[in-house]
């Protein structure tokens, strides 16, 4: 079966609007159009981690993840260089290669078994089943960084101009950092010891998945979405965006919009830190819009437990007075659950 990637669709309809296929128009309550608040929002939070150390950032990180379930971080100890290098290769696989080569990257389900690809990883064009048959504005490419044992090199992009594999280890090892630090203040920030989070995710075992998502210029940016409304399902999602915003979350029941801040990274708390600490911090539900003329990317990097970790409500956190409110379960029946849309 031959895939229709939105990046070939786009070329199509860039000159003519009307050509957009009717299956990316959205339902009335998700159009951006008719959903998105105009007026004056609070921005989501900035917190410089540089800035300070101690219980201050404690405190700011673990009262974004109550209030907001999202923030940006700066001064996070990722070098400028290593964001503009992983940006440039994904941009490169995007933009560069000729489409027959990138198909052989193209997950199983997506196109019949590209040489390259395995299962879930590889060059893809949907990842989620959705309502009412509507489609997502978007390309990817989705694979494993860590930990080493569940890395497959094959599906990792051989660029012309570009050293993927080495761009994309060196990011990894400052995200590996960076997620630590996150698990580590999210444990304090509940009165956990320092590893709490950290060894209920799997410790090392930790799997980091990295998602190049590429939004091209769709033609009917008020009625299409590039990502529908959704929470991760991660424990959390650390990402990096290009210049080009898109990003709302949904907060006090309004649909706002994530500024682009410089050099900042965006940490998601995904649904597992939301169970672990039950309920105290949030996911976000956020959804990304498109744009008329403008390509957006975007790097997350979905830190998740291992397939066979039972996720619940640590027992430190729940007692008479508070007590849990998420059942506990294997992360693969929730991850199951989740794609397919079926109860928890
Ligand atoms: C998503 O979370 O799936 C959307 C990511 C983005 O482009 O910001
Ligand atoms: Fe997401």
């Amino acid at each position: 079966m031959e895939v229709e990637r939105v990046q070939l669709i786009a070329s199509f309809c860039a000159s003519d609007e009307g050509a957009m296929p009717p299956e990316f128009i959205r339902s009335d309550h998700e159009q951006p159009c008719l959903t998105t608040f105009l007026g004056p929002a609070p921005a989501i939070p900035v917190i410089d981690l540089a800035a300070f150390d101690g219980p201050e950032v404690t405190r700011a990180i673990a009262e974004a993840s109550r209030e907001w379930g999202i923030f940006q971080v700066v001064g996070h100890g990722v070098p400028e260089e290593a964001m503009r290098e992983l940006q440039r290769a994904g941009r490169e696989f995007f933009e560069e290669l000729p489409q027959e080569e990138k198909e052989k990257y193209a997950r199983k389900e997506a196109g019949g078994g590209a040489p390259a690809s395995g299962g879930q990883e590889g060059y893809g064009t949907k990842l989620q089943r959705e309502l009412e048959g509507k489609k997502a504005w978007v390309d990817f490419l989705f694979h494993y960084i860590a930990p080493p044992s569940k890395v497959n090199h094959r599906i990792w992009p051989v660029l012309p101009g570009t050293d993927y594999r080495k761009i994309t280890e060196e990011y990894t090892k400052y995200v590996v950092d960076l997620v630590d630090r996150m698990l580590t203040e999210l444990s304090k920030g509940l009165e956990l010891e320092d590893q709490a989070l950290k060894e209920a995710v799997g410790a090392d075992s930790l799997n980091l998945n990295l998602k190049i998502n590429y939004y091209p210029p769709c033609p009917r940016p008020d009625v299409a979405l590039r990502v529908v409304a959704h929470t991760d399902m991660s424990a959390m999602t650390i990402l990096v965006p290009n210049d080009v915003p898109g990003l709302q979350i949904l907060k006090d029941d309004r649909w706002i919009n994530v500024d682009y801040v410089p050099n900042a990274i965006i940490v998601h708390i995904g649904d597992q830190i939301e169970i672990l600490s039950n309920g105290i911090y949030k996911s976000v539900l956020h959804r990304s819009t498109v744009s008329k003329d403008k390509v957006r990317m975007s790097w997350p990097v979905f830190c998740s437990p291992p397939g066979d970790s039972v996720i619940g409500p640590l027992q430190q956190v729940v007692n008479e007075d508070n007590p849990p409110k998420y059942k506990a379960k294997m992360f693969k029946e929730y991850a199951y659950c989740k794609i397919n849309k079926l109860p928890q």
